[in-house]
């Protein structure tokens, strides 16, 4: 038996899930149940009645599926899948970051340690960043960790000054202002997609802004032909697979090579068979630090807003 049909088969017997984000290796969507951004795979995590959820994605996400489903086992694939913008702030740090900026609310984004988010106020994600900040009727926010999706967010709304901690995406700061302007004269008819994490200079320069699934959407949805994709690869190349299934004669260009999150790219099919065979890699998260980091993620699943 191939390892594609021993992992549905071990998922059948064990009434078990598999979320997936789409930067992973594209051939995990073959056993995957759901496949998306950070928001929409959270919102799977608390809806699923299955036993086992398996985060093809990293650690914070799976982190976050526990959170919102303590019942569950939640097993990564490969611990190795970390988040280097997640790693930029620690909790020594935030505190000093709150104690410069006192009663001042924060929101934290996604990709955060569940011990960041349960000393924050309220948690976002790409999608619903912009909603979340305006949520609370502040003029002030303090936003952790990533630097430029908290001054996106800023730039968005008019009366709210977002202070922002100095964390950052490595793999999207690789894309540059001159790797825009140069996909605009090679490709004038495309319409350039980013996502927020990308440094502000690029955001300013693309005709669309959004998570990486809200990429895959208006992709579809829109009737231009051709696209560069600023954001990592994976994104590009399910869009080229879809679109070549599916007969869209879109054509999906990658800014520029090898824009590739390294983390996200540790967990295989091999991983996936393993920790559902084996139930290893369980996410434990302690009640003190879980149920703090909970209300965190729920009070941005609670708000009014057409996104979430
Ligand atoms: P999305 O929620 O847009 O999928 O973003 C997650 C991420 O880590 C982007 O680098
Ligand atoms: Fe973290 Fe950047 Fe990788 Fe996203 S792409 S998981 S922000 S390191």
């Amino acid at each position: 038996m191939d390892i594609i049909n021993k992992i549905n088969k071990l998922k059948k017997e064990k009434n078990a899930i598999i979320l997936t984000h789409c930067y992973q290796n594209i051939e995990i969507d073959e056993v995957s149940d759901f496949v998306g951004d950070s928001l929409y795979l959270s919102k799977m995590a608390s809806k699923t009645d299955a036993d086992i959820i398996v985060f093809a994605g990293v650690y914070f996400m799976a982190q976050s599926a526990k959170l919102l489903s303590p019942q569950k086992k939640v097993l990564l694939p490969n611990l190795a899948s970390g988040c280097l913008m997640a790693d930029m702030i620690n909790i020594d740090e935030l505190k000093a970051f709150k104690a410069n900026y006192p009663n001042i609310p924060v929101v934290c984004y996604i990709n955060s340690t569940a011990e960041i988010k349960a000393h924050s106020d309220i948690c976002a994600t790409s999608s619903n960043a912009i909603e979340v900040v305006q949520s609370l009727g502040v003029d002030k926010v303090l936003f952790v960790p990533d630097t430029y999706l908290g001054k996106y967010v800023e730039s968005k709304l008019k009366n709210v000054e977002v202070i922002t901690y100095n964390g950052f995406c490595p793999t999207h700061l690789r894309i540059r202002k001159e790797d825009v302007l140069s996909a605009r004269e090679k490709y004038p008819d495309a319409l350039i997609l980013a996502h927020p994490e990308c440094h502000g200079e690029v955001i300013k320069l693309a005709d669309f802004v959004g998570s990486t699934k809200e990429i895959m959407d208006y992709s579809k949805k829109t009737k231009s032909k051709r696209f560069v994709i600023a954001t990592e690869k994976g994104v590009c190349d399910r869009l080229n697979r879809d679109s070549k299934n599916e007969n869209w004669s879109k054509e999906f260009i990658l800014i520029k090579d090898n824009i590739v999150c390294p983390n996200m790219k540790h967990n295989s099919l091999e991983d996936i068979y393993n920790v559902l065979l084996n139930e290893n890699n369980e996410i434990d998260i302690k009640e003190e630090i879980a149920s703090p980091a909970r209300k965190c993620i729920e009070k941005m699943l609670y708000i009014k807003s057409s996104k979430i």
